[in-house]
């Protein structure tokens, strides 16, 4: 699926005073594309992941999934559209608290009705290196762990979207490598639309695209 923004704007109310995070944002991703973006803390790079994946709305400006508006759309409707199409790996995980690694891997393959979910859970964990952690609950899990449990649970569905903020941030090196490799290898095979959220210039250089979120515009690095 491609992604297109138009003229995207967002601001935030604090007080007085208005922050304005995006500024009229413009770009056009290809379907399969793999692209990073990169930019300084509080750039609003998590605010743009939040409004491509419908969680929050712009306050002007569309956002279209091949040609499909979000713009318009009920809450209901984007959130049937979320399921359907996008996965997101949340800087802050969102793993669910009273189910076990597993378990929050299979809820998303059970969402969409998905068959063998406890296998394909079990194999996406395995392949991120937590064959050994099935069964604890992400209270139980340091960090980077969980990130992992969230980076499977995003691929597990094979999603046409996949909006990832951060998803290597609080591994070490050699973890990171491993399972960005993973990562990479999932969105390519299945051509997933991907749009990656770095502070990693190296990360960064193995997608196929790079943009920078500056002062509220996004540039092609
Ligand atoms: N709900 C909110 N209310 C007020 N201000 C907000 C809100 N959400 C974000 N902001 C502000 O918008 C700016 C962009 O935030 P955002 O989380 O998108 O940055 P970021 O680029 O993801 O940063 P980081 O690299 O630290 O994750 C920040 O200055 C932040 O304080
Ligand atoms: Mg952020």
């Amino acid at each position: 699926m491609s992604l297109v923004l138009k003229d995207v704007r967002k601001s935030f109310h604090q007080g007085e005073t208005e922050i304005e995070v995006l500024k009229g944002l413009n770009v056009q991703i290809e379907p399969g594309q793999v692209v990073s973006i990169i930019g300084q803390s509080g750039s609003g790079k998590s605010t743009l992941l939040s409004i491509l994946a419908g969680l929050e709305r712009a306050d002007a400006g569309d956002i279209l999934v091949d040609t499909v508006n979000l713009t318009p759309m009920s809450e209901q409707q984007l959130t049937l559209f979320r399921a359907q199409n996008i996965s997101i790996v949340f800087q802050q995980y969102h793993l669910i608290a009273h189910l076990t690694a597993l378990e929050n891997v299979m809820l998303a393959l059970e969402i969409l009705k998905m068959e063998n979910a406890k296998e394909r859970a079990g194999e996406a964990l395995k392949e991120l290196g937590l064959g050994h952690r099935l069964d604890h609950f992400p209270s139980q899990l340091s960090g980077g762990e969980c990130q992992r449990v969230a980076i499977a649970r995003a691929l597990v569905v094979k999603p046409k979207i996949l909006l990832a903020d951060e998803p290597s941030g609080n591994l070490d090196t050699h973890t990171g490598d491993k399972v960005m490799e993973v990562f990479f290898d999932i969105v390519k095979k299945h051509k997933i639309t991907t749009v990656l959220v770095t502070h990693s210039e190296s990360l960064a250089q193995k997608c196929q695209r790079t943009l920078r979120l500056e002062e509220g515009q996004l540039r092609e690095q």
